[in-house]
């Protein structure tokens, strides 16, 4: 080992936390041990930095607290741009001569600031929304009016979705309709009829190509959603037989999200391409081909095609679908279709990051110190003592072992009363001082036993002020990794080994998975508290689908949000959104805030008539009942 931690860099921090592997040169770290974002100057086009503490320091000068989560609409706009640009360069490159459309699905972040952007920026590219619901659907035709963009219509479907979809169309819109159930069709044309507006039909596929994402289950033949191949010809013969086969204009199939593996893409593309050329055999227009979400994001830096990460870029997604496309058309002698993509989390997983403060750390060193000893020792724990005695690096996995063995048997001699609780408390303080001796010894070797690597004894748990449920639902929902990390003090070794613990009283409600040195590891390096500043630490790629799934577990509401830009190199503070107030979330949960402080009140008031607190200190607490009532769901900083 050792010689990488002797000296210490941020070249270090940033290989330790992985940051030019996940960040997509989005985030650095600075000479200075800060966390830097990159961002395109609003004004001169450049690319500038902005350090994430220094952006936390303004918020909190101008009355907002940790948690915050921090959204860059720049970032935003990369990201549609790289798309647009790869499909369209792919286009380009090989003589392809169809267009390409994405639309962003809304259901995967439908914060009215991330459609008002993603509308704005994507005007230039006619980029288009993808509704899955009738409130989304409602969201999509308020904003997104470019006759030129798609709106497409995925999910179950009931008639006022069906009219107002049809409406759209005699407004100038290209609303699209996917039959998602075989009964749709009946539904979808008798509403054209009844209004005398032709639609857009679209079909969703069930493809038979699967993949080994987390979602594998919305692919392949049994997934739920879309038409078997039958049903699909059974809807095209009841077109065929109404003379309607032209409002056939879009096929479409969705993979699942997160795909891994570029070879599944290119399957399904091909898959799907065959079934397009079919359609158009069968005497279906077509001219559209939506290949739905799936577009993956290097969330764990391996660049592999593990369940956090894909084996392939944009550049290659947009080559490999053109060239897909491309082929199975030129074979078939058509015409190359418009490609529609609903890429969702490869649009905005960068936009927003998480930041919140640490509360505190609860160490097992804490615990190595008794101020006792007891007066007389069982031979267990004399055993347990001497393995302090001869820890060494050779024998490290034996004293683990052991260690281990004298401890269980001493918590068992205690059970069966053999041993007092005061021997009890020195067994866990020499206990836990052999396992931060060998914690340290782990430190510096070379090879490490596979089982102190993988479960480093001694772990400190930093207690966050954020709650998993609300924040990172995926985290504690499905695994789901997301790049952690402090935001400062990067130019420092961090000395602590930790999980982190949030502030609901849920053991669910911890993250024990990371990414350090490239490994996966069930730990974070973390630095130790400073009494006068803040620890900040970083959650980053969760600006899709968490702020939706977030729930009020505990009561922690949403949290604080600032929109931030850069314009001639000055950090902008340009969107402030308050998270939820108590009073908030206790009226999501049907309480009356009002009535809540009416019966504390006859509390304080009876405390008085009993003359259990004087009436000066019935307002005193009541002030105080009325101020946290109206204040934050977490915890305010002291040093913010
Ligand atoms: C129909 C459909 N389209 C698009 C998406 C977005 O997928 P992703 O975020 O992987 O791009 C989803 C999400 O699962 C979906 O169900």
């Amino acid at each position: 080992m050792g010689d990488s931690f002797t000296t210490w860099n941020t070249d270090k921090a940033t290989a330790l936390y992985g940051v030019d592997a996940w960040s997509s040169d989005y985030f650095s770290i600075a000479d200075d041990g800060d966390l830097h974002v990159h961002l395109n100057d609003e004004t001169s086009g450049e690319k500038a930095t902005a350090s994430l503490p220094k952006i936390i320091e303004g918020i909190r000068e101008r009355g907002l607290d940790t948690p915050i989560l921090l959204r860059f609409h720049d970032l935003l706009a990369e990201r549609i741009s790289q798309l647009n640009n790869a499909f369209n360069s792919a286009i380009q490159e090989t003589g392809y001569t169809g267009n390409y459309r994405g639309v962003y699905p809304i259901k995967v972040n439908q914060q009215q600031q991330v459609i008002d952007e993603i509308t704005e920026f994507g005007k230039q590219y006619h980029y288009g929304l993808e509704a899955g619901s009738k409130p989304e659907l409602l969201i999509a035709l308020a904003h997104m009016h470019d006759p030129e963009a798609f709106i497409i219509c995925n999910g179950y479907k009931d008639q006022e979705f069906i009219d107002l979809a049809l409406q759209s169309l005699k407004m100038g819109l290209q609303t699209v309709l996917v039959i998602e159930m075989p009964s749709e069709l009946d539904l979808i044309l008798e509403r054209s009829e009844a209004l005398g507006i032709e639609p857009i039909l679209g079909i969703r596929a069930k493809l038979s190509t699967c993949n080994n994402s987390h979602w594998s289950h919305s692919s392949g033949e049994n997934s739920v959603f879309g038409l078997t191949t039958n049903q699909i010809l059974n809807a095209v013969d009841v077109l065929k037989e109404k003379g309607k086969l032209h409002y056939l204009r879009l096929l479409h199939y969705h993979q699942g999200s997160q795909v891994p593996d570029i070879r599944a893409i290119r399957d399904a593309a091909t898959e799907a391409t065959r079934m397009y050329v079919e359609l158009i055999r069968e005497g279906a227009p077509m001219g559209l081909l939506d290949i739905g979400g799936g577009l993956g994001i290097d969330y764990d830096g391996s660049r592999s095609n593990s369940h956090s990460s894909r084996n392939y870029g944009i550049a290659e997604y947009a080559a490999d679908i053109i060239d897909v496309t491309k082929t199975v058309c030129d074979e078939a002698g058509l015409a190359h279709p418009t490609i529609i993509s609903e890429s969702g989390r490869a649009i905005s997983a960068y936009y927003s990051v998480l930041i919140f403060n640490i509360l505190d750390v609860n160490s097992p060193s804490a615990d190595a110190s008794p101020n006792f000893v007891p007066e007389k020792l069982h031979p267990h724990l004399v055993k347990l003592a001497e393995v302090e005695n001869y820890l060494t690096e050779k024998n490290i996995q034996e004293c683990y072992n052991d260690a281990h063995y004298f401890r269980s048997e001493i918590l068992s001699l205690f059970r069966h009363g053999n041993v007092s609780l005061r021997e009890r408390a020195y067994s866990n303080a020499l206990f836990t001082r052999i396992m931060s001796k060998i914690s340290e010894l782990a430190d510096n070797m070379d090879d490490v036993p596979e089982e102190l690597a993988e479960n480093p004894p001694f772990l400190d748990v930093y207690y966050g002020n954020f709650s998993i449920f609300q924040s990172l639902p995926d985290a504690w929902a499905i695994d789901q990794l997301f790049p952690v990390m402090p935001i400062h003090r990067l130019n420092e070794k961090p000395t602590a080994k930790a999980t982190l613990a949030d502030i609901t009283c849920d053991c669910d409600g911890r993250l024990d998975n990371f990414i350090i040195n490239g490994e996966h590891q069930k730990h974070l390096p973390l630095h130790s508290l400073k009494d006068d500043e803040d620890y900040l630490v970083g959650v980053f790629l969760v600006g899709a689908y968490q702020e939706t799934l977030g729930d009020l577990h505990n009561l922690l509401g949403d949290t604080n949000v600032v929109s931030i830009g850069i314009n001639n190199g000055k950090v902008q503070y340009l969107r402030e959104l308050a998270g939820d107030k108590i009073s908030d979330v206790l009226s999501y949960v049907e309480y009356d805030p009002k009535n809540i402080v009416e019966r504390f009140r006859q509390l304080a008031e009876r405390s008085v008539e009993e003359g259990k607190i004087t009436p000066a200190q019935r307002r005193e607490f009541m002030n105080n009942f009325r101020e946290n009532i109206e204040g934050y769901t977490y915890f305010e900083s002291p040093n913010g």
